[in-house]
């Protein structure tokens, strides 16, 4: 029974308990050199990278890229099903949500070329508040409150979003490391498109960039059943309570900094007002226009919440796209 379970405790990390009974198992899990690692602490964009670096792979095919959902053509490596194994042909795709203490040594051995993605402490509360909700293999949420504060002690599945975006970060060096941001995929998909070209040392016509900027929107990906998890059937992921792809949004003064939104959303190829906000102030959008975090956290959640940030960021040397 996964649904509604408590989490467990792993290394000091909260798991779903199916994961968590994969932890050990995976430590041996043999990495290969061509391997590409994406790795995120959920609802931080895995699935919108996971998609540009298929469309990458697949030259650009888009019948490829409907052969199979998401989360098999891109495996998860902490699930048992779908499956990663020596079966799944080279040059491999992988993603992992896992706190970097727990990755398999093998990946740091192989020297794996490593993207990271990080999105705002506060979206990504947001966003997984609502996907708690949807997803039955969660423990209960309890109110957005007590979510909160759950979230921002680390007590939620996968645990710490401070120590998950930090560990991740400071592994730049030892091996090959992309950091992005999902406000800057966001604020210019194309810019970030060629930055992974350039880290993968590959190279595609202006066309093809064009053509996976397009069929990765926001818009196309929520149309498409090989990205949005209608293909996890109801009792698992009940998208009638939240949509897997639910706004998409971000909040525009973490797009392109305070006094510069305008230029953001003109940068933005998204449609204004639906997933892009323009020339309203950074802090606090107008309900219903973003329409996302300050219609959830209330100005005392945000004080409380900016306050605990800078505790568990103070030191940290990480240069973040929203601070
Ligand atoms: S998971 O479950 O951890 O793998 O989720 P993840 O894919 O990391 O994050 C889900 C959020 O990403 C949003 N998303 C997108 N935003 C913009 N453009 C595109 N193409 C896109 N694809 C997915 C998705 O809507 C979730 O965010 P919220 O804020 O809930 O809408």
């Amino acid at each position: 029974d996964i649904y509604r379970q408590p989490l467990v405790n792993v290394k000091g990390v909260p798991l779903l308990k199916y994961i968590g009974e994969m932890v050990e198992p995976i430590q041996s899990f043999q990495a290969w050199p061509d391997d590409l690692l994406i790795s995120t602490y959920p609802k931080s964009g895995t699935t919108w990278v996971a998609e540009i670096m298929e469309m990458i792979y697949q030259d650009g095919n888009l019948e490829k890229c409907q052969r199979a959902p998401t989360y098999e053509r891109v495996p998860i490596l902490e699930l048992k099903w779908p499956g990663l194994s020596t079966e799944t042909p080279a040059p491999r795709l992988i993603r992992t949500h896992l706190q970097l203490a727990l990755l398999p040594q093998s990946f740091l051995d192989q020297k794996v070329k490593v993207i990271y993605v990080a999105r705002n402490a506060k979206d990504v509360a947001v966003s997984y508040y609502n996907f708690y909700k949807m997803a039955k293999g969660h423990p209960e949420p309890g109110t957005w409150d007590n979510f909160l504060e759950k979230f921002m002690d680390g007590q939620v599945s996968f645990g710490s979003w401070y120590q998950h975006v930090q560990k991740w970060g400071e592994l730049d060096g030892p091996i090959n490391l992309l950091y992005l941001f999902y406000e800057d995929l966001k604020e210019n998909r194309k810019r970030e498109i060629r930055k992974i070209l350039e880290f993968l040392g590959r190279s595609l016509s202006e066309e093809m960039v064009d053509h996976i900027v397009q069929h990765t929107s926001f818009k196309e990906m929520k149309k498409n059943p090989m990205a949005n998890y209608t293909t996890i059937p109801i009792e698992i992921m009940d998208q009638n309570i939240s949509p897997f792809m639910r706004k998409g949004v971000c909040w525009p003064g973490w797009v392109s900094g305070e006094g510069r939104v305008e230029a953001a959303a003109r940068a933005c190829p998204e449609p204004l007002g639906a997933t892009c906000v323009g020339g309203l102030r950074p802090i606090f959008p107008s309900p219903g226009i973003v329409g996302d975090w300050k219609s959830v956290f209330t100005v005392a959640q945000n004080e409380h919440f900016d306050a605990h940030y800078a505790k568990k960021m103070a030191g940290c040397k990480l240069k973040f796209r929203w601070q």
